[in-house]
């Protein structure tokens, strides 16, 4: 057997592996589980060595079983959970566990930088929040003094996930983070993809403590610390959203995206400048010296709606029942659920809001709001979808869609039906690892350019719409009345 590209895929409840063939096709995958800590409520960490650990037991079975099949190891290209912030001592040790990316700790930083909002979204392109990395470094930075100090001196490294994973692979000689990354952390200047002197000083965040930031395609180190990839260039390193993206194979401005996991996040990529007030401008990738930009609108619940619902029928698999139970109806019988239990996502913005179930009548039952749960996940990317077209002012000819719902095939139907477009569902489940081995691929020569990504073969299924227009109308209208209903403040 040829070469191969060790793909690495760590994210939030598992690390992925997948050995990619130079025809673009996985031939191997390895995967475990991580754990995600609550340690009081509203707080999410992870323990880092337990991050890194997970990646060295995938990567090795990998490597194990190419050494099996007398197939070499090209390279090792990385995808990542973002916004994850990391800080640890330059001998390596974590200086405290990682913050989740879904962790609230710096509200009272995000408060904090508030008269600054305007400033940080026209620079860094993102919606001041909780999620942005620089909060959570400043309110680390805020609440361990030791640690500012030692920020300011260099002696610790503040990092996203790739940034740690590279320092623990390259046996602490990388400090870096590639541009898609970063440009989730609120400190980099969109335009120049540096760190930003003006966002620095607002979230008061030493720049000295910070990765260099590299192109998400090319080499970014080598190997040291796991023996049987030892010498092994690191040839790609992305966000896992991004990943996916160019796991679809589309490179197109307007190729569009949407990953369906527990919350869901649609990108979508774009020529220049896009004005938008309602969804984050960020860095796709960049790759051969130029930078592709992309819109971003990420929705806070919509596989957790569905486990939401299950949960509160008390049944005994929430997400599998509820899915089953979904199918046992012809529709909703205009029930629609709004989950905006912590607040509404893109493209409405709105923390106040509360969920929702609307227009509930005395013959409904369980399975009618089994159903509603799935419809709300379809209707909430619609309305991310109906803001990409508004922002670029374009028609965009369809959706390409990935992750574990879109295994469900009435979830499918409905979104093409609600968006009136076809809907292509990928049948990889690794789209991310598939994508960050495309971006390996590329700066290994293995392919030359995105338009031989694009030329490689895959599989997808396509959904077209079938429902009548004025039916679609009339449930959107409802979605939307009942979005509003949810936005209503009580107190
Ligand atoms: O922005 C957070 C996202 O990158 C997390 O992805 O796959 O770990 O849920 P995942």
């Amino acid at each position: 057997m040829a070469g191969l590209l060790l793909a690495l895929d760590q994210g939030t409840t598992n690390t992925k592996a997948l050995l990619v063939g130079r025809n673009g096709e996985p031939v191997f995958r390895k995967s475990t589980s991580v754990e995600l800590l609550q340690p009081r409520p509203g707080l999410l960490e992870q323990d880092p060595l337990a991050l890194w650990e997970s990646v060295r037991e995938v990567a090795t079975a990998c490597a194990e079983w190419a050494r099996a099949q007398h197939a070499t190891i090209d390279g090792i290209a990385l995808s990542n959970q973002r916004e994850t912030a990391l800080a640890w001592w330059r001998d390596g040790k974590p200086a405290v566990n990682a913050v989740s990316w879904q962790c609230q700790r710096s509200i009272s930083v995000c408060e904090r930088v508030a008269p600054y909002a305007e400033t940080i979204r026209e620079r860094s392109g993102l919606p001041l929040g909780t999620l942005l990395t620089a909060g959570k470094w400043a309110w680390m930075l805020e609440h361990q003094p030791r640690m500012r100090e030692a920020a300011e001196s260099g002696d610790i490294c503040l990092g996203t996930v790739d940034s740690w994973l590279m320092w623990n692979l390259t046996g602490g000689k990388e400090h870096v983070t590639d541009a898609s990354n970063a440009s989730r952390t609120g400190l980099v200047h969109l335009a120049t993809v540096t760190w930003d002197d003006e966002l620095l000083r607002i979230f008061d965040i030493p720049k000295r403590a910070l990765p260099r930031i590299c192109e998400s395609s090319g080499c970014a180190g080598t190997c040291t610390t796991i023996p049987e990839l030892a010498g092994v260039p690191i040839v790609s390193l992305i966000g896992d959203s991004h990943a996916a993206l160019a796991g679809h194979g589309r490179f197109d401005a307007g190729s569009i995206k949407a990953t369906y996991g527990t919350g869901s996040s649609l990108m979508m990529l774009t020529e220049g400048r896009v004005g938008t007030d309602v969804l984050a401008r960020t860095i796709a990738w960049s790759a051969n010296g130029e930078v592709q930009y992309a819109l971003e609108g990420n929705i806070p619940m919509t596989g957790s709606a569905v486990q939401w619902v299950g949960e509160f029928l008390g049944l005994a698999d929430p997400a599998r029942d509820v899915a089953a139970l979904a199918e046992t109806v012809d529709d909703s019988a205009g029930i629609v659920l709004v989950p905006a239990m912590v607040g509404l996502g893109a493209p409405w913005w709105d923390s106040e809001a509360r969920g929702l179930i609307a227009n509930l009548g005395r013959f409904h039952k369980a399975a009618h709001l089994a159903r509603a749960a799935i419809n709300s996940i379809a209707f909430q990317v619609a309305d991310v979808f109906a803001a990409m077209e508004a922002a670029c002012k374009i028609n965009l000819p369809g959706l390409a869609t990935d992750g574990g719902a879109t295994r469900n095939k009435m979830l499918m139907q409905l979104q093409s039906d609600l968006l009136q477009r076809p809907v292509h569902r990928s049948a990889c489940e690794d789209l991310s690892a598939l994508g960050t081995a495309f971006l390996g691929g590329l700066a290994l020569g293995w392919w030359e350019s995105f338009s031989d990504l694009a030329a490689l073969p895959r599989e997808s299924q396509t959904f077209s719409p079938t429902m009548p227009a004025t039916r679609r109308d009339e449930m959107y209208s409802a979605w939307i009345d009942a979005v509003s209903r949810a936005r209503l403040r009580t107190d």
